[in-house]
């Protein structure tokens, strides 16, 4: 039975792998309908996510695509970048073409609110892909539509891998710690995609040599973006290949199936200097706290690189 694609708004800070999830979105349209997607402060300052956001969907050959600009900082904190993992362009590995196609002039936080009053309830997914400073912009901008709201399903936080910026927190969440803390207090039904799963989908030569196998123009800048993205992991885990994260979240929303978690409660840490941003998360059910976030655990990781790479060759 042929099912309605998705309507999702992504919300990003490109970063390569950030970059594998817009083109797997742009290239399964009988599954998701890319509303718009909105650029955070976050890999690299927003001039540079904002930019990485256009040359991706150029690179998709969809020009069309909607691109806003969002927050250019955290709500409270100063802005904390990851240049050492993703180059200074925050796109490092390949070079690609400046942008043609336009930055649209409105807001990324208005045009959330905008696209979640205007689209029947229930009916849009929110799916970021970096700090969560925009999502919780728009819910204290315009409380209304918080319960308008289908689904978040986000790329953050980490229970049993712990930190990858601090010994205790992961990077979206660490660099805006309100913000999440808004989010996951919202009531909106979440799906977390943590470095417990993302750290299982690495980017191993065979993975990538499909990649470069693809013959396409896509297939050569996407290996070129995992040759260089990998090599901060590797070098500090020893591991065999880069986690690709961020992709883990649209492939959710086409494959739910390749994934498996909990229904727990997650929340998020505020107030201490030396866990700020960690992900509090009561897998084993012993806090009694109510459950908000189906935190996803485990993947099938080879069934996510058939079908990453299936779609990219579509383009
Ligand atoms: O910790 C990994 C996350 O931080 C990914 O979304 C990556 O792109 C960075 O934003
Ligand atoms: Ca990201």
């Amino acid at each position: 039975m042929p099912h309605a694609p998705r309507k999702i708004i992504i919300d990003t800070d490109p970063g390569q792998d950030d970059a594998f999830a817009i083109l797997l979105a742009l290239a399964s349209p009988e599954d998701v309908e890319v509303l718009g997607i909105v650029a955070v402060a976050g890999n690299v300052p927003l001039a540079l996510t904002q930019k990485n956001t256009r040359m991706i969907c150029e690179l998709a050959g969809r020009p069309a695509t909607r691109v806003f600009a969002g927050s250019d900082r955290p709500l409270k904190r100063k802005l904390v970048t990851a240049e050492h993992v993703h180059g200074k362009t925050g796109l490092d590995g390949p070079v690609l073409p400046d942008p043609v196609m336009p930055l649209q002039d409105q807001h990324g936080v208005d045009f959330i609110i905008e696209t979640l009053r205007r689209e029947p309830a229930h009916s849009v997914t929110l799916c970021p892909l970096g700090p969560l400073t925009n999502i919780a912009q728009a819910f204290m901008q315009a409380p209304d539509v918080v319960g308008r709201v289908q689904q978040i399903v986000l790329m953050g936080g980490a229970y049993f891998e712990v930190g990858n910026i601090t010994p205790a927190a992961e990077f979206n969440i660490y660099v805006d710690p309100e913000a999440a803390e808004i989010v996951f207090k919202s009531g909106v039904p979440l799906v977390v995609m943590p470095l417990d799963v993302t750290h299982k989908v690495l980017t191993t030569r065979a993975r990538v040599e499909a990649f470069r196998g693809l013959g396409s123009e896509v297939g050569r800048v996407a290996a070129e973006w995992a040759d260089f993205f990998e090599r901060f992991d590797m070098e500090k885990y020893g591991s065999d290949g880069g986690p690709l994260h961020d992709p883990t979240v649209v492939a959710y929303l086409i494959r739910p199936d390749l994934f498996k978690g909990r229904h727990i409660n997650v929340e998020i840490e505020t107030g201490s200097e030396l866990t700020l941003g960690m992900t509090v998360a009561d897998w084993w059910g012993v806090s009694g706290r109510a459950v908000n976030a189906f935190f996803v655990g485990d993947v099938d990781a080879q069934g996510f690189f058939d079908l990453l790479t299936e779609r990219l060759a579509r383009l």
